[in-house]
């Protein structure tokens, strides 16, 4: 029933004319965030930090995909960034980073009109897991109630930056794109995060991966939770579960039919969030799934040129690895999704 309700909803986003969702609470920053690679998380930050302004992307994945698409020159630059901005707050002496932002539109040319900026990544936050867990040991030693100032100061140490950098430059939106593990920066983005914007591909890892998420916001003695207070109720919410690479069926005459693929995991993932509904921020599990169709030629030019897909044209060509792609006729089907997915949020 309620599925039916998504896939006709779905239709409407797909025509540019669905209505947006009633009461659905609208916050400043979010976490992009599954525990699994490949699924659309950077594409996705990617992609809305074009359709927001006055928006701050922080990259918090140590491979770096987002920071490179703003910055072709990324893996050679050595700017201030993300890790800079965390390790005075786990290594004492450190100096604390200031201004670390940087205008998308002085490197990426399709973001000039933008007020967008971004936090670049770094390679080392490799590092950052022992790092954080070696300062969190070390608080132990404290009594009440310097071990909970010490503590917390570690856990909000991305969210006190952010907060500081949103400020600094007058911006009122922020989008974190993560790694798909949890410990080190990723798990500081969790603490950051007012909501979170969970992709799911259709397929089963990424169903695992949803329950592993949602087991690390609800047991007690996960990595996220542990190391909270038991008053701290500072736990975000999930604002929406994207359901990407979703196919339609090509039967003649099918009109909005997902094919049997998305269909399948659409009801599973709609049935994990039924279980979870004090996990959504509405609790109404029809108010908090989407889905984006597979971008196919489209992604990859987007990719390969880092030009949002808002801005692609049908019909456009590319040669990539000696063959021609082209952004297929579904891209406005895509834009609309993308646009209704934003308006979510902000
Ligand atoms: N609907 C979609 N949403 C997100 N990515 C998609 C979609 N369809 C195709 N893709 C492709 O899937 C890949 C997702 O990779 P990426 O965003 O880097 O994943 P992650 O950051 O989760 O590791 C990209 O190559 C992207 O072009
Ligand atoms: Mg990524």
């Amino acid at each position: 029933m309620a599925i039916s309700d998504i896939i006709s909803r779905q239709y409407e986003i797909a025509q540019g004319n669905a209505a947006n969702i009633p009461g659905l609470p609208k916050f400043r920053t979010y976490a992009m965030c599954n525990l699994r690679g490949g699924i659309g998380k950077t594409t996705l930050s990617f992609n809305l930090s074009y359709l927001a302004d006055n928006l701050l992307a922080v990259d918090t994945c140590p491979q770096g995909n987002l920071s490179y698409f703003y910055d072709k020159n990324y893996y050679a630059s050595n700017q201030t960034n993300v890790r800079d901005m965390i390790l005075p707050y786990l290594v004492p002496g450190l100096g604390k980073a200031t201004r670390v932002a940087a205008f998308i539109g002085a490197t990426n040319q399709y973001f000039t009109e933008k007020n967008n900026y971004y936090i670049p990544s770094s390679d080392e936050l490799y590092l950052l897991p022992s790092q954080l867990i070696t300062a969190i040991n070390q608080t132990s030693g404290l009594q009440y109630p310097q071990r909970e100032q010490a503590l917390n100061s570690i856990l909000y140490s991305l969210k006190t930056e952010i907060e500081r950098e949103l400020k600094q430059n007058s911006l009122d939106k922020c989008i974190i794109d993560t790694s798909p593990f949890f410990a080190g920066a990723t798990q500081l983005a969790w603490y950051a995060a007012d909501a979170l914007v969970v992709p799911v591909r259709t397929d089963q890892q990424s169903i695992k991966s949803l329950e592993l998420l949602i087991s690390t916001l609800t047991n007690p003695q996960s990595e996220y939770r542990k190391y909270l207070f038991e008053n701290d109720m500072n736990v975000p919410k999930i604002q929406m579960v994207v359901l990407t690479h979703c196919g339609w069926s090509t039967i003649a005459g099918a009109r909005n039919v997902p094919n049997q693929q998305t269909k399948v995991y659409l009801g599973k993932v709609y049935d994990i969030l039924s279980k979870h509904r004090s996990l959504l921020s509405t609790e109404n599990p029809d108010n908090h799934l989407f889905m984006l169709d597979d971008f196919l030629g489209s992604g990859r030019i987007s990719s390969v040129e880092a030009k949002p897909i808002e801005l692609l044209k049908e019909g456009e060509t590319k040669t990539i690895d000696r063959t021609r792609v082209i952004v297929n006729r579904s891209v406005t089907k895509c834009k609309h999704q993308l646009q209704y997915i934003s308006k979510q949020l902000w």
